[in-house]
């Protein structure tokens, strides 16, 4: 078997892995980005193909990571080289951990803005900044605070910091002990949030919102976006789960902890549509608002609704927590790599790194006020972050993984870390090399046409 590496740096409870992975993926992208790009793209049929890129797509690519960082036992660079070389293959494909690591970073650089957004409006709600604003307050409000780069910039800076304190600290010690409570909280706070909208009036709209297929809605885009959000929401070629994987031990079975942590995040993505469309029907809210929808629509539906400052609050802080517990993965790869790769203690490696981090924060935070027309293909450096990673190197990242675990390294390696009965192995070996890659190239293709850069 595999000589490990770094026996005591493994997730010391039964749970920690899935409780970190689990935490990894449920973030900003089930209760942020799922409910809007769901309203952008129309929908149900948005949905469906969401739902299959998860099953087709990400299920087998996050087995894939989670074995390869079990078997190599390190951050993805160092992890992937290892497997290339034992298979007599060249460490370039240690390139495709670079690209995991880099694109975990970039998606980080947007992603502290955001939490910083959610942080923000849990403190405007607490100090009854939101209370009896109007559709035009509330855009309003929203603008206000991107407006002031010093107060948006403080806010991203504030979620930097936690990230990198939880970070330094250690996976045991930092990681794992606050997902652990993290965790458990944030999902009794859905459940609440799911409790009180099915009694807003608006329940059956936004199911039928949510589940009625037309699939004619489906554009090339959507289907791209779909794909690029079905790696997104899984974590996938970020190197968090990649990196997470290298902590687990060896009796833990890859299937099942795989299949538990898609089907977590898939269910809190469909809750959080569950818990914010009905909200915003019941108000005869716009769902298709964008990337404001969940701070511009959702606090004026609060407002009107009985309860709605608590509820509000318990929403801010839910969303705050799944965003913390997800950026703390994808600064794992980096901080892991320079501590085991360059022999630097993983605090000043979280610190170092929480530097670089924070200059490109800055520049991402600045797209909302000063730095709004510093355009290329008018997409701002916001933009331009979240398109390169969701629509070009998660996919390409995946595939590359697919290619090699697919074709590239012996079978035998892969075979004896899923440790899957015969018909699981053939049916995972089949998805990898046939129906990921072609659904990515596939997809890809189509969609060539629409990317006008
Ligand atoms: N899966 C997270 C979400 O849905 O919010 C985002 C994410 C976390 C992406 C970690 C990439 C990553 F490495
Ligand atoms: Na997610």
């Amino acid at each position: 078997m595999n000589t490990r590496k770094r026996p005591n740096n493994l997730w010391l409870g039964r749970w920690g892995f899935i409780l970190a992975a689990t935490g990894s993926a449920v973030g900003l992208g089930n209760i942020w980005k799922f409910p809007y790009m769901t309203g952008e793209y129309g929908g149900g049929a948005f949905v469906l193909v969401y739902l299959l890129c998860i099953f087709a797509v990400g299920v087998p690519v996050m087995m894939i990571e989670i074995a390869f960082g079990r078997r190599g036992r390190g951050s993805p660079i160092d992890a992937i080289r290892r497997l290339a070389r034992e298979s007599g293959r060249s460490a370039g494909w240690s390139l495709l951990g670079w690209m995991a690591m880099i694109c975990g970073f970039m998606i980080l650089s947007f992603y502290v803005v955001v939490a910083g957004w959610s942080f923000s409006y849990l403190w405007k709600t607490l100090s009854g900044g939101l209370s009896g604003a109007s559709v035009e307050d509330m855009a309003a409000i929203f603008e206000a605070n991107n407006a002031n780069p010093w107060a948006l910039g403080a806010w991203s800076t504030l979620v930097t910091v936690i990230t990198m304190l939880i970070v330094g600290l250690g996976v045991q010690k930092g990681i794992e002990k606050n997902v652990s409570w993290m965790m458990p909280g944030m999902v009794i706070m859905l459940g609440i949030m799911i409790g009180y909208a099915m009694f807003s009036g608006g329940f059956s709209e936004g199911v039928a919102f949510l589940f009625s297929f037309e699939i004619g809605k489906l554009t090339s885009e959507g289907l791209l976006a779909a794909l690029g959000h079905a790696f997104f929401t899984l974590s996938l070629a970020s190197g968090a789960i990649l990196t997470y994987g290298s902590y687990l031990s060896d009796n833990s079975s890859i299937a099942r902890t795989t299949l538990t942590v898609a089907f977590s995040d898939t269910v809190v993505a469909l809750m959080a549509g569950l818990a914010i469309f009905p909200v915003i029907f019941a108000n005869g809210l716009d769902p298709s608002a964008g990337p404001g929808l969940l701070f511009m629509s959702l606090p004026l539906a609060f407002q009107s609704m009985p309860f709605g400052t608590v509820f509000e609050t318990i929403f801010f802080v839910m969303l705050s927590m799944a965003a913390l517990t997800s950026s703390i993965s994808m600064i794992e790869a980096t901080v892991a790599w320079l501590n085991e790769s360059k022999g630097i203690s993983r605090a000043k490696a979280a610190w170092g790194s929480g530097i670089l981090l924070w200059l490109i924060s800055t520049l991402a935070m600045l797209s909302f006020n000063i730095g709004a027309d510093w355009t290329l293909a008018s997409k701002n450096v916001f933009d331009w972050l979240d398109f390169l990673t969701s629509r070009f190197l998660m996919p390409l990242g995946g595939l590359g993984m697919t290619l090699m675990a697919g074709f590239v390294l012996r079978n035998e390696i892969l075979k004896s870390e899923l440790a899957l009965p015969t018909v699981g192995y053939v049916l995972w070996l089949y998805m990898v090399r046939y129906v990921s890659p072609l659904g990515i190239v596939l997809i890809f293709i189509d969609s060539l046409g629409l990317m006008d850069l």
